[in-house]
């Protein structure tokens, strides 16, 4: 069962065009297109007349036409056009979502549209702030959700994964001091490195020749997972609000199922060093590519197993925290969407 009452991201903005954009998000198979006043539309990706996948069809102005007999859709998902036909059945609609285009993502909610202003896509400032520079990139994971998310909360593995871009050394991911909270709707993950040597993306792409000391806080909502991240040479001290941070980097992780066994992972990186110089931002998106990449691999084998031994019991261990709570806040979080009081 999926958490539906929430906002996920669900494409790029320049991802979605004139031309239909087919997607499945929690099993629902759904078609995005932008109309031609560019506003973004997310409909039910099956005509409610003999069925053909709408993304197959065309835009007209704001609508979407099947590419079968050309039965035309509104925004609602409602039919206001068949051709050779002037009575349309009341029942001649498909199902709409309800979307949002927000600090350069396309957000979709895939639960009861009447819920869906109980809340807001979370605000994501650093895709428009002139302090930042960044790009963005998407992933399809063959992986169950919840395996990113452990993933991202549970950055110990860093050292061990990621040795030739973010590691450096294991020893100094495994040690750092860890802080893990409830908050309102997740969890926050606090770790500090004191002391460390930079790892080969740091040294690359800012430049720090000595030891440095580094901080990590990684939010975690169902669906999101924001990563911020700062550093300083040694000594210099810590500052959560990151003012005191030479090097400053944002990662945004937006994680939408597409099946049990699949995810969409879109991922944004940003850094607020040398952000007039393109040739930065592209040298550290592409030592983050490497490392999402490496993520990904370790994912998919995991499912294997997971899918091969699906009774046998894993150990949990106490970097294992954040991902534990993060599981309870979407179960909790399924329990209340499937409540009486929720219907
Ligand atoms: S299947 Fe869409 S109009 Fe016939
Ligand atoms: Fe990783």
């Amino acid at each position: 069962m999926f958490l539906l009452d929430r906002w996920y991201v669900a494409a790029w903005p320049e991802e979605v065009t004139q031309q239909p954009l087919a997607r499945t998000f929690c099993d629902e198979p759904v078609v995005l297109f932008r109309g031609t006043s560019g506003s973004v539309t997310a409909l039910e990706d099956r005509c409610c007349h003999r069925n053909l996948p709408l993304s197959q069809g065309k835009v007209d102005g704001d609508c979407l036409a099947c590419g079968y007999h050309g039965m035309v859709y509104d925004a609602r998902g409602i039919c206001v056009r068949i051709p050779g036909q002037s009575m349309i059945p009341k029942n001649a609609c498909v199902r709409s979502y309800p979307v949002q285009e927000r600090d350069g993502l396309v957000w979709i909610w895939l639960g009861d549209a009447g819920r869906a202003g109980q809340s807001q896509p979370a605000s994501y400032p650093f895709h428009a702030d002139p302090r930042w520079a960044h790009r963005t990139s998407r992933y399809l994971i063959a992986g169950h959700h919840e395996l990113i998310n452990d993933n991202l909360i549970d950055l110990s593995h860093v050292g061990y994964v990621h040795g030739k871009t973010i590691g450096g050394t294991p020893a100094a991911h495994s040690e750092a001091q860890l802080e893990v909270q409830r908050s309102a709707d997740g969890v926050v993950v606090r770790r500090w490195m004191p002391d460390t040597l930079p790892p080969p993306t740091y040294q690359r792409t800012y430049g720090f020749a000595g030891r440095i000391d580094r901080w990590m806080e990684i939010a975690f909502v169902p669906g999101l997972v924001q990563i911020y991240i700062g550093a300083n040479d040694a000594g210099k001290g810590f500052d959560q609000d990151g003012r005191m941070d030479a090097l400053g980097i944002r990662i945004f992780n937006g994680i939408t199922p597409e099946s049990a066994g699949s995810t969409h992972y879109f991922w944004s990186a940003a850094h607020n060093f040398k952000v007039d110089d393109a040739a930065i931002t592209q040298a550290f998106f592409n030592e983050i590519a490497a490392t999402f990449a490496e993520d990904k691999v370790v994912i998919e084998a995991q499912q294997e197993r997971f899918d091969r031994f699906p009774n046998r019991a894993n150990v949990a261990l106490q970097s294992d925290a954040g991902g534990v709570h993060a599981r309870r806040v979407i179960a909790e979080a399924i329990r209340r969407q499937e409540s009486p009081v929720a219907a």
